[in-house]
């Protein structure tokens, strides 16, 4: 088996059972890519849960649709993320929200937009995960070149959250298996700031 069919059928389900997802819950995957986690947490929720794949690339969007489609994942709703970083869904609905290696992407203003509108949509004591990559201590890129875990950190807590724990964790990233910190955060709050 490759790495990639391993990862989606068996690590990847393992690591979404470990940081809390669970048959049955809703989660959100902002910045979905490829599916590495999305599909992974597809198989965890079962027909039960649904999993919202989100990425402002619609080409990205329509492949996710297909692999939904093929792999007969009738629990995935892909969505494009329009500009203004609104996402478009109920306030409350996710058990869970993964931020995975993508807030290098965005400038500090966006990253601010997409914490907020994850509290929003998550349910009171729900989860934000996040996989920071390319921050200053770790193949530093774009946006996240001068901020370290620390000031990720502190700049998701600032929103209403609080720091649960942070593991070192073997993940996917891009096309093979890598080893990561995972935070996770518990919303705090039942408005957002
Ligand atoms: C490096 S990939 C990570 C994919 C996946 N989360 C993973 O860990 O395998 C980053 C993804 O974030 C998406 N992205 C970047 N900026 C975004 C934005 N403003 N809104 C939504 N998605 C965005 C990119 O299109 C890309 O698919």
């Amino acid at each position: 088996m490759d790495a990639e069919k391993r990862w989606l059928s068996i690590d990847g389900p393992e690591f979404i059972e470990k940081i809390g997802i669970r048959k049955g819950y809703t989660v959100v995957d902002f910045g979905c890519g490829h599916g590495h986690y999305t599909i992974p947490a597809a198989r965890v929720v079962q027909a039960e849960g649904r999993v919202y794949a989100l990425d402002n690339d619609e080409e990205v969007i329509r492949k996710i649709k297909k692999k939904a489609v093929k792999g007969l994942f009738g629990n995935i709703v892909p969505l494009l993320v329009p500009k203004d970083l609104s996402l478009g869904l109920e306030k409350g609905i996710a058990d869970v929200a993964l931020l995975y290696d993508v807030l290098h992407y965005l400038q500090e203003r966006e990253r601010n937009k997409v914490y907020a509108e994850l509290h929003r949509i998550l349910k009171n004591d729900g989860l934000l995960s996040v996989y920071p990559k390319h921050y200053k201590s770790d193949s530093p890129m774009w946006s996240l070149a001068d901020m370290d875990i620390e000031d990720i950190i502190k700049e998701i807590t600032m929103i209403g959250f609080r720091l649960q724990n942070t593991l070192y964790e073997k993940l996917f990233h891009f096309h093979s298996y890598a080893s990561g910190h995972i935070l996770t955060l518990r919303k705090v709050g039942k408005e957002g700031p």
